[in-house]
């Protein structure tokens, strides 16, 4: 519509301009023809007039003289007719009133001094006025001047007529061309290009949607649009064929996990039932950059795996709206639907005050629980307005639930993690026939480290309001069954795993998180060359990286001491290995992540100093946010990829760093206290606090042959290509509609 509108403008402009050209033109052109017409007329008049006053001007025969020239204006029908003698006096006029004016009195004088004929247009009186003085002779002397007035007010007149014609012309044209115009751009082109997009976005996105099928009836955009029915046909058929080879792996329970299978799965066991996922971190960040809104999606795991779930099922996601933009694109309904490219599902924002954010989220949560269920030696902070507030907020969110699902009976949910330990059981309580499943995305630890919580009987209490509670590990299930078993009056069944409490049960299970990978291999190789001259770096034999949000739970500063030890034990790796750091600063309103983030910055640039040769330093520290897409091109390149987390849920970045290989090179050091530990075991699993046996695990890593890479590397991405994130969702859905 604006495309139109402007085009439109252009037009106008455009026609304006060439108008104004013309008309100028016509209007210069009209001057001059009807001044000299003007001068013609009143030199041929003078003439006839000179010789019948000539003889009489000398004398000064003023009644001769105003008799002769009053009968020749009545004649001719001019405006007036002067005489002046030589002295410039008037000698006689046609009228009474002879007004004349220094420019007048300049010209007659000028033409007698000259003995010449002189005119010029001048204002008389408010009145453009044509003179034109004669001089008059006795023999060869100047006697006086025959003057004669003209009317020339008339061109001005007909100036103005054809300016006025002409813009009224281009008025009534314009506004026929015009509408012809945006009539054609908005009904024969707009329209059906307009149609045509929403026909070939509902197909891609919404096969199911009438729009998918209805293509425009166009007869200029004809030719196109038959080729894009065929391709909409052929795209329809690869579906059904995808969605029949689909629904026959189900069956097969050796075949890999896509996407796809778990679309008809999730259709399959959930019939026509939708589901509602709940999380603090929204999949999409609206922001405001200038004038424009964009949107990115945030450094996080969590993110990763649930969407295609949602998506399969065409749910609803519910989550805080934390970007600058999220209020200017949201519905009515604070709702938008997402991936913004291609719509799939809604997300449904829950808006939060400051206040709320820094005592839900960066206090109770981030402050209380992550430290305490991490095992990094970071001391939690329990503050009682932090944990009002972390219950306050689970009632909002729980509010917005019960109203997006009050149409739907049995609902699904899923709640995300540690921010929502309440808000089970408030669902619950207002809604027993929901199935709740709750993910517990972080570690569990162990019964007594948990005692220290003050709040710990509430939090349990509020987690068991879920049907199904899940963790990645198994020793994390075991650790909160024993905490129940602790803190709470329940019973615990563990043979089934289960914990009844209030004639309510809750199962406990493990279902290892995992990423977006089916074990295919990825066409785009590493492009080492391109990363190093962007990044200005000097070429090196060896490149190390390592991927994690600047938390205290990740071991970056032990990772850096080891890379420190190994230099100075190994020189030969000085100047041929450089060790890239992505981390995007994260939580850092909190003085712990704060002070991490100096103390990682100092650690670089100590060791840079120390080990710095030329133009090579060891540590290339990038502290911004990277894309899915950016970071894959850091592990394709890698000869080995660090996760030395402290303490760990599952370290996705492990998982990634396995599926970006599909050339089956590089090694995985990764830490026993991740999650991760438990599948990838091809990977060299180190202690990260020992930073000996870091540093020797890199070197390892370094001289190890091709071969041996790529037979871990294989066993790692069959793990992962066959325990992938579809294979967790579906795992997840099953048990929990399984649960009557
Ligand atoms: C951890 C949590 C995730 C969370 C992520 C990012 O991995 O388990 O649920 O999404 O951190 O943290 P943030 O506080 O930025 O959401």
């Amino acid at each position: 519509m604006k495309q139109t509108f402007f085009t439109v403008i252009i037009f106008f402009i455009l026609v304006c301009l060439t108008t104004a050209f013309f008309t100028f033109r016509q209007a210069n052109r009209e001057s001059q023809r009807l001044t000299t017409d003007l001068q013609y007329r009143t030199t041929l008049l003078a003439d006839s007039l000179k010789d019948k006053v000539e003889p009489y001007v000398v004398y000064e025969n003023k009644p001769v003289l105003t008799r002769i020239i009053t009968t020749f204006v009545d004649d001719k029908r001019i405006m007036g007719v002067m005489l002046f003698d030589n002295k410039d006096n008037l000698i006689a006029s046609s009228s009474a009133d002879s007004t004349v004016s220094a420019e007048m009195t300049t010209l007659i004088a000028n033409s007698m001094d000259e003995d010449k004929v002189s005119a010029d247009t001048l204002t008389l009186a408010k009145k453009k006025v044509y003179v034109f003085a004669l001089p008059l002779h006795q023999d060869t002397n100047v006697v006086g001047s025959l003057v004669l007035t003209q009317n020339a007010g008339f061109i001005d007149d007909r100036i103005t007529e054809i300016w006025r014609t002409n813009i009224i012309r281009l008025g009534v044209q314009a506004t026929i061309v015009f509408l012809a115009i945006f009539l054609t751009l908005r009904f024969i082109i707009y329209t059906p290009i307009h149609d045509l997009v929403e026909s070939v976005q509902a197909l891609r996105t919404n096969p199911g949607d009438s729009k998918a099928r209805r293509l425009p009836d166009n007869f200029m955009l004809r030719p196109l649009i038959r080729e894009i029915s065929h391709v909409n046909q052929s795209l329809i058929e690869a579906r059904m064929a995808a969605s029949e080879e689909a629904k026959m792996r189900i069956e097969k329970l050796d075949s890999p996990w896509t996407e796809q299978r778990l679309h008809e799965y999730i259709k399959q066991i959930l019939k026509d039932r939708t589901i509602f996922v709940v999380s603090n971190r929204e999949p999409y960040i609206h922001v405001k950059r200038g004038n424009d809104i964009t949107y990115y999606v945030p450094a996080s795991g969590m993110v990763t795996a649930i969407e295609p779930m949602v998506r399969a099922c065409n749910g609803t996601w519910i989550a805080h709206g934390s970007g600058s933009a999220d209020r200017l694109v949201v519905d009515k309904h604070d709702a938008i639907r997402v991936p913004p490219d291609e719509p799939g599902y809604t997300l449904r924002r829950v808006w939060l005050t400051q206040e709320e954010e820094k005592r839900y989220y960066y206090g109770f949560a981030n402050e209380g629980l992550w430290p305490l269920c991490h095992m990094a030696h970071t001391r939690p902070v329990f503050r009682e307005e932090d944990w009002h507030t972390y219950k306050a907020v689970n009632g909002k969110f729980a509010e917005v639930i019960l109203k997006e699902m009050k149409n739907t009976g049995h609902p699904l949910i899923l709640i995300q993690d540690y921010h929502f330990a309440a808000l089970p059981r408030m669902i619950k309580n207002a809604r027993p026939d929901a199935q709740i499943g709750m993910f517990w995305h972080i570690p569990w630890p162990n019964a007594e480290a948990f005692g220290i919580c003050p709040y710990r009987a509430d939090i349990l209490d509020g987690m068991l309001g879920a049907d199904l509670i899940g963790f990645h590990t198994q020793l994390h299930c075991n650790n909160f069954i024993e905490t129940i078993g602790r803190e709470l009056e329940s019973l615990i069944d563990w043979e089934q795993f289960s914990v009844k409490k209030n004639s309510h049960t809750s199962y406990v299970r493990a279902f290892p998180i995992s990423i977006a990978f089916s074990g295919r291999p990825e066409e785009k190789k590493g492009d080492e060359g391109a990363l190093v001259k962007e990044l200005n770096l000097t070429p090196v034999k060896y490149i190390g990286v390592g991927v994690d949000r600047l938390d205290y739970t990740k071991g970056i500063i032990e990772r850096l001491k080891a890379i420190e030890l190994l230099l100075e034990e190994k020189p030969a790796y000085r100047k041929t290995f450089t060790f890239i750091q992505i981390a995007p600063p994260s939580r850092s309103q909190i003085a712990a992540y704060h002070a991490l983030e100096t103390q990682v910055e100092e650690e670089t640039k100590r060791i840079n100093a120390r080990f710095r040769s030329g133009s090579w330093q060891p540590i290339i520290l990038l502290k911004k946010h990277h894309t899915h897409g950016e970071i894959n091109r850091f592990f394709k390149i890698a000869n080995v990829c660090l996760v030395t987390s402290l303490h760990d849920g599952m370290n996705l970045v492990a998982k990634e760093f396995v599926a970006a290989r599909s050339d089956e090179k590089g090694v995985l050091i990764l830490s026993k206290f991740a999650g991760a530990s438990r599948e990838l075991k091809e990977a060299l699993i180190i202690n990260p606090y020992d930073i000996r046996e870091l540093s020797e695990a890199i070197n390892t890593s370094l001289q190890m042959s091709i071969l041996e890479q790529k037979s871990r590397m294989k066993e790692m991405r069959d793990t992962v290509g066959r325990n992938n994130i579809y294979r967790w969702s579906a795992d997840l859905l099953k048990t929990l509609v399984e649960i009557e």
